[in-house]
């Protein structure tokens, strides 16, 4: 069954005492209440086993928002998926257009992620999305495909089975333009294609995907009523629980 996820990245954002705070503010705020969809938040690492313990982690799921391209060793300054996972999170977000620009992640290092995450028993929230001038170019659609297709295609079925997809258009993110509902809605429908034309349609059809870029209380709503779109990924909105509650409070 596909799951419905409001998932926050704090991105590089928060000291260890502000994301406390703000976790233990959004574990108070769904204490009595049954969202209907799963709620992550995506701390800096130095904050997951922290936030673990400070919250209902069977209500709050925790994400990582990247992790090492090697399992273990001489890395110095890496945390690596066996490491993010024995802090209690269960997701790791990965791919983000951030990390692809400024720290260089290719679709080949991305794929040693996803395996060494999906080794550890995390889920990764895999991010693909294009610039403003790919889309402008309408090449938006191939754009996205090559990106699932060089990290993410060399997975069994079993294993691809475990991935949440978040589609986030570079021009949206932290830009106040979000994209329409109808523009999310159309490329939403066409990556469930590819993953479709690749692994089984129920793949398809279970596979969760996230739109990202701008998303908030005001916009949520009507994106995540279109049927392929199956919740947000959300950077600033999501670092305060006034603004991230609503979203959550979208479905
Ligand atoms: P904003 O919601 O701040 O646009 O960020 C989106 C994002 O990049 C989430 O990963």
């Amino acid at each position: 069954m596909r799951k419905n996820i409001i998932a926050g990245n704090w991105k590089m954002n928060t000291t260890l005492q502000e994301g406390l705070a703000l976790a233990k503010g959004l574990n108070e705020a769904l204490k009595d209440k049954t969202p209907k969809c799963d709620v992550i938040v995506g701390t800096p690492f130095t904050h997951l086993a922290c936030v673990a313990d400070a919250i209902d982690t069977g209500k709050i799921g925790i994400a990582a928002q990247n992790c090492a391209d090697h399992e273990k060793g001489a890395y110095t300054g890496e945390v690596s998926a066996a490491m993010v996972a024995s802090t209690g999170a269960k997701y790791v977000i990965l791919g983000h257009s951030e990390r692809r620009q400024y720290y260089g992640e290719t679709a080949e290092i991305l794929k040693t992620k996803v395996n060494l995450a999906l080794a550890n028993g995390l889920t990764p929230i895999f991010c693909i999305g294009e610039v403003l001038e790919e889309r402008e170019a309408g090449k938006h659609f191939d754009v996205v495909d090559e990106q699932i297709k060089g990290s993410l295609f060399d997975l069994s079925a079993e294993d691809f089975s475990k991935i949440v997809i978040a589609y986030e258009p570079v021009w949206a993110i932290g830009t106040g333009k979000t994209a329409t509902a109808d523009q999310a809605q159309e490329i939403h429908a066409h990556i469930r294609q590819t993953i479709a034309g690749k692994y089984e349609q129920t793949i398809a059809d279970n596979c969760s995907i996230l739109y990202g870029g701008s998303m908030n209380a005001g916009n949520a709503k009507e994106l995540v009523a279109k049927p392929d779109v199956d919740g947000g990924l959300i950077g600033g909105a999501s670092l305060s629980v006034e603004n991230f509650l609503p979203i959550i409070e979208a479905f």
